[in-house]
């Protein structure tokens, strides 16, 4: 295994962000890693690269307990941090040369050399860090990653905030340079999970609450509906719970239901009817079709936003 976590909890404090986590990427795998703010996924990436050592567990990295072995561990383990902190006042291959000597590789300026045509560098290379678009300063984040050419890339949101353009440009790189490495990827983008990853991992409060290769969520896909409802405040709502209408009914707040409809139906017009029936008014109903999005919505009990029907 590339990487296993057993029973990995870890406390900020009285806050408890990893609650028992447990799982193992083989060599070769490229997981997305998915969870609503807060969830634990940058604090697990923390942990993974031994940026955070003050954790409960067992870390493994290609079999190299991280704890007793940090060195070793950090050695195969390239790391993109959320929010790609970079030296602004360093060119390029300035800091890209820092962070190879820092590894100890034998052959700095030549790694630097490949590393940079890898990434699509050149380009800009004559270029300040500071200089450089978002996109370029992504590239600059995965090109320090991939330096000491490790075995596993831990990248924690590498998409988030860059333009279309800039986001396929970097979902390619990710794509050709990941080629034999194992990549965990932290993301709220569906479509990038989507695009380049095979297994999905979802983490809602600590805990993994589902983990499934792509496959297997395009085959939840596309049955049925979801329905969020919203019924007058201090109304008993509990009938909907397990209503045999429905494949699934999840209660968000006292008054809020995500209804999962079973495949080809639409039983709106019964909602509406059973709701009177039982003295509920509804102030609020929106529809979606079951995708990638709604299934992470229903595993994380996250509301359907209100741009949806
Ligand atoms: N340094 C810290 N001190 C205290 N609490 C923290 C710290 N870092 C993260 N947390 C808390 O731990 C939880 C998990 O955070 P994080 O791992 O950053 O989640 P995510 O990356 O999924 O948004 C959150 O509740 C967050 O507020
Ligand atoms: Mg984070």
């Amino acid at each position: 295994m590339a990487i296993t976590l057993s029973n990995v909890s870890k406390q900020y404090g009285k806050q408890k962000a990893l609650n028992q986590i447990s799982f193992d990427l083989k060599e070769g795998e490229i997981c997305g890693f998915l969870g609503p703010n807060g969830a634990g996924k940058s604090t697990t990436m923390k942990i993974i690269t031994g940026c955070l050592t003050d954790f409960e567990g067992e870390v493994n990295i290609c079999g190299i307990d991280i704890h007793r072995h940090p060195l070793e561990a950090k050695k195969l383990v390239g790391y993109l941090p959320e929010h790609n902190p970079l030296y602004p006042d360093l060119y390029i291959r300035e800091y890209l040369l820092h962070i190879a000597r820092l590894y100890h590789i034998h052959n700095p300026h030549q790694q630097v050399e490949q590393i940079i045509g890898l990434t699509g560098l050149a380009p800009e290379i004559h270029k300040k860090i500071g200089q450089l678009s978002k996109g370029y300063r992504q590239r600059v984040g995965l090109a320090q990653a991939l330096v000491h050419n490790p075995q596993v890339l831990i990248l924690d949101e590498p998409m988030t905030g860059l333009d279309p353009n800039q986001l396929e440009e970097i979902r390619n790189l990710i794509s050709e340079t990941g080629k034999n490495k194992t990549i965990l990827l932290s993301t709220h983008i569906m479509q990038e999970v989507e695009a380049i990853c095979e297994r999905v991992m979802i983490i809602n409060q600590g805990q993994i609450v589902a983990d499934k290769s792509l496959d297997e969520i395009r085959s939840l896909s596309g049955r049925g509906i979801y329905i969020q409802v919203r019924f007058a405040p201090d109304t008993n709502t509990q009938w909907l719970a397990a209503h045999p209408l429905f494949e699934k009914t999840t209660q968000l707040t006292p008054d809020n239901w995500l209804l999962h409809a079973k495949a080809d139906t639409d039983p709106r017009i019964e909602l509406f009817q059973q709701a009177v029936h039982h003295n509920c008014p509804i102030i609020e109903l929106k529809t979606e079709e079951q995708n990638l999005e709604s299934i992470f919505r229903e595993i994380t009990h996250t509301p359907i936003p209100s741009s949806s029907r």
